[in-house]
C-alpha cells in the first residue's frame, strides 16, 4: 500500500472514530431514529473472538431497542469460497449462535434474514452498479488484500463488485448505522458515494426527496483479540480459536495447547508477551477485571495457573449461552421460521425501497 493511501485512510479512520462517539452517545438517547446493519458470512460458527468483538455489541444494541438488521451474506461468500456444499448449513449454526447469545426477533425490533431470499435487495445492485466506476472499485485496499490473503490468481467480478453488494445491503433498508471494524470503512465509503450520487441523479427534480441516508459506522471499542497462538486474530480456519459451540472439555483442551513463555510470574504486557496478554484479556472479558487485576491474582502461578482460570472463567460465563443453543439446535424447524420469517420482513422492508427507487428513476408504469 503507498503511504498517501494510508494517510488517507488513517485521517478517514479518525474521523470515523470521532463521529462513532457521536452516534454512541445519541442511541442511549434516540434509539429508534436508527437503524443497524450488520452481518456476517456464513463460513462456520462463530467464535469467542466474534462473541467478545461484535455479538455482544450487536445483543447490546437490540436490547437498547435499536431497529436491527442481521444479514447472512450467502451470495458474498462466494466471492472468496469456491466451496458452496455448507452454505445453508452454516447460515443455520450462525442463527443459532446469534439466538443463543441473546438476540430475539420474537421479543425485539431485530430481523435476521440471508440475502439470497431478499431479492429486492439484491435488485438495486443493477442501478447502483452504473454509479461507480471500474477504477474506484479496483481501489479499494479491502479488496486489494482480501485477494492477496486469499492468494486468489483469478480474481471473479463478485469480488471487485461486492463493496457495491453491500451498498445494497445497508441502501435497501436505509441502514444508517453499521457496526464494523477499521477494514469495513473503504465499503462504507462507497456505500455514501453511491447514495450520494443516487440522491444528486435522480432526486434533484422539484418535489423529488433525496431517498439515501449517508450511514455511518459505529467503530467497536472491543479490544483485538488474537488466538490461542496469541500472535494473529483469532480465526477458525487458522485453528487457533474457540468455537461458542464447543463444550467445556473441548475449551479446556483448547487452553491448555494454548501458546505462554517461560516466565512463571504473570505480567499484563501485551508488547513483550503477547501470548501471556490475550489470555489475560480473554479472563477480564468474562470477570469483569482488569487484565493487571487478573495478572496479581495469579502471581507467579505460571502459565498452568493461567489456563486454569481462563477455562473455569470461559466455561461460566458461556455456560447460559451454550445451554440455550443445545437446545435451539433441538428444533430446527424453529430456526427456519426465524430465517423465512425475517426474509419475509426485509422483504417487505425491500419492495418500499424499490416502488421509491423506480418512481425516481422514472420507470414507473
Ligand atoms: N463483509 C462483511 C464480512 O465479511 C459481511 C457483510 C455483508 C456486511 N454485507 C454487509 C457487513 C453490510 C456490514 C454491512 O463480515
Amino acid at each position: 500500500m503507498t503511504e498517501e493511501l494510508n494517510a488517507d485512510i488513517n485521517k478517514s479512520y479518525e474521523a470515523a472514530v470521532v463521529r462513532s462517539k457521536k452516534i454512541e452517545e445519541d442511541l442511549l438517547k434516540n434509539p429508534k431514529k436508527y437503524r443497524v446493519l450488520t452481518g456476517d458470512r456464513p463460513t462456520g460458527s462463530l467464535h469467542i473472538g466474534h462473541y467478545f468483538g461484535s455479538l455482544q455489541n450487536r445483543v447490546r444494541l437490540a436490547n437498547l431497542g435499536v431497529p436491527t438488521m442481521i444479514l447472512i451474506a450467502d451470495y458474498q461468500v462466494l466471492t472468496d469460497h469456491d466451496a458452496f456444499d455448507k452454505i445453508s448449513q452454516n447460515t443455520k449454526q450462525l442463527t443459532l449462535d446469534y439466538l443463543a447469545a441473546g438476540i430475539n426477533p420474537e421479543k425485539q425490533d431485530v430481523i435476521i434474514y440471508p440475502h439470497s431470499y431478499v431479492p429486492e435487495c439484491n435488485q438495486l445492485m443493477i442501478p447502483f452498479l452504473t454509479l461507480v466506476s471500474n477504477a474506484e472499485l479496483s481501489r479499494n485496499p479491502t479488496v486489494k488484500e482480501e485477494i492477496q490473503s486469499a492468494g486468489l490468481t483469478n480474481v471473479n467480478a463478485g469480488m471487485y463488485t461486492y463493496p457495491v453488494h453491500q451498498a445494497c445491503d445497508i441502501l435497501f433498508c436505509k441502514g444508517n448505522i453499521i457496526p464494523v471494524g477499521k477494514d469495513q470503512l473503504p465499503h462504507l465509503e462507497i456505500t455514501r458515494v453511491i447514495a450520494n450520487r443516487f440522491n444528486k441523479k435522480f432526486c434533484s427534480d422539484i418535489g423529488k426527496e433525496p431517498i439515501f441516508p449517508e450511514p455511518q459506522a459505529l467503530l467497536s471499542n472491543a479490544p483485538m483479540i488474537s488466538g490461542l497462538d496469541g500472535n494473529q486474530k483469532m480465526s477458525k480456519s487458522r485453528g487457533n480459536a474457540i468455537l461458542l459451540s464447543a463444550t467445556e472439555d473441548e475449551t479446556a483442551k483448547l487452553i491448555k495447547k494454548a501458546k505462554t513463555d517461560q516466565d512463571r510470574n504473570i505480567t499484563y504486557d501485551p508488547v513483550n508477551r503477547p501470548e501471556v496478554a490475550n489470555l489475560l484479556l480473554l479472563v477480564s472479558l468474562c470477570t469483569r477485571e482488569t487484565p493487571q487485576e487478573v495478572a496479581e491474582r495469579i502471581g507467579d502461578g505460571g502459565g498452568g495457573t493461567l489456563k486454569n482460570v481462563l477455562t473455569e472463567a470461559l466455561n461460566e460465563k458461556l455456560r447460559p449461552l451454550r445451554r440455550e443453543r443445545i437446545k435451539l439446535e433441538a428444533d430446527p424447524e424453529y430456526i427456519r421460521k426465524i430465517l423465512l420469517d425475517g426474509a419475509k420482513k426485509a422483504r417487505e422492508i425491500g419492495i418500499k425501497t424499490l416502488e421509491e427507487v423506480r418512481e425516481r428513476m422514472n420507470m414507473k408504469i
